[in-house]
């Protein structure tokens, strides 16, 4: 049987490595990936964009890599995020319920606190400290409300092809390495989560829609195994990507103030994916893979170009 697939999101890291899992996975076909352009989460009359038509077939699915992730600017844009990631994918869910089409819906650590000292099971209270997570949180409880048998899969920090810490911190050590920058990079070391790379992401997300319990639906956690500080995780990007010789001094999240707090621990605990049988390799081997791929080395080509250009 061949499930076919819409992606929303179309053009952030997750929405990109979906559409190439799709297109490489057997018994899957990407019916269509859709960006801003062609459905506008913020306007909920644009759902009527959806193309339904297109999607018949014994086993179809809705995934939603779409989310208004810029974290800080949430704080101002208040009623922007709260329709985009609380309102929108409730309308989702509806739209699926509708029309027995299989969901996805991807959220975050942001709508715990954050100051646990273990894991964080699906179960375990949330309590979100930022409008990014409370309105993360608002479209978990309104897809579930709606439509129990979708899936929300809460991630990490995760990193893939688009804007993403990885890329924060090459850019560092490509400034160094051409001159234009000096001394040690200041890193955070006292907040400890599990990168998540995108390509991992969306290939997990897959294999949830095609596992045989896919029709329970309910909150998993996602995310690459073992927790690292940003420090741990900055230190491990620059070892690999050639830039050992860059020092990082590890500074305290007070050096950094931000519009919305960061959580200072967000480790998923992963052990009901495990039970569904998807386990999420350790975050370094992923990294490696990233770091050795074309997306990378694409990006790590216009860093030196754009620094190059800066004069
Ligand atoms: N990035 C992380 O560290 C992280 C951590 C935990 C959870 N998550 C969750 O993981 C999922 C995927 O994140 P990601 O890292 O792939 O994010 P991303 O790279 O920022 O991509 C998000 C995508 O959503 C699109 N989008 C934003 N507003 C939209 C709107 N009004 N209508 C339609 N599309 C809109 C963006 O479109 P444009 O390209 O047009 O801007 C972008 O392509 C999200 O649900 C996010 O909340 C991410």
């Amino acid at each position: 049987m061949t499930s076919r697939y819409l992606v929303l999101g179309k053009n952030g890291q997750l929405g990109r490595c979906l559409t190439r899992t799709l297109d490489a996975r057997a018994g899957c076909e990407l019916v269509a990936a859709l960006g801003r352009d062609e459905v506008d989460l913020a306007d909920a009359a644009s759902l009527a964009r959806l193309p339904e038509g297109d999607l018949g077939s014994a086993d179809p699915w809705l995934l939603n890599a779409a989310a208004y992730t810029a974290v800080d600017q949430c704080e101002s844009d208040v009623d922007v995020c709260h329709a985009v990631n609380g309102d929108a994918p409730g309308a989702l869910a509806d739209w699926c319920r509708e029309r027995n089409v299989g969901f996805v819906h991807v959220s975050t650590d942001y709508v715990f606190a954050g100051d646990a000292e273990t894991p964080y099971r699906e179960d375990d209270p949330t309590a979100p400290r930022t409008e990014y997570g409370r309105s993360k949180l608002a479209g978990e409880v309104a897809v579930l409300e709606r439509t129990p048998a979708a899936w929300i899969v809460r991630t990490s920090w995760v990193f893939g092809p688009g804007k993403n810490f990885v890329g924060a911190i090459v850019r560092q050590g490509v400034l160094r390495e051409a001159g234009k920058a000096e001394g040690p990079l200041r890193v955070v070391a006292d907040q400890i989560g599990c990168p998540t790379y995108a390509g991992d992401l969306a290939e997990a997300i897959v294999t949830l829609t095609q596992c045989n319990q896919a029709g329970a639906g309910g909150l998993l956690h996602l995310s690459n195994s073992e927790a690292c500080t940003w420090w741990d995780f900055a230190r491990a990007i620059l070892d690999a990507a050639g830039y050992g010789h860059v020092e990082i001094d590890r500074v305290s999240t007070d050096a950094f103030p931000t519009p919305a707090p960061r959580p200072a621990y967000s480790v998923l605990d992963t052990t009901k994916a495990r039970g569904l049988g998807i386990e999420m390799r350790p975050w370094r081997e992923a990294l490696e893979d990233y770091l050795a791929g074309d997306d990378f080395s694409a990006l790590h080509q216009s860093l030196r170009d754009e620094v190059a250009v800066a004069g």
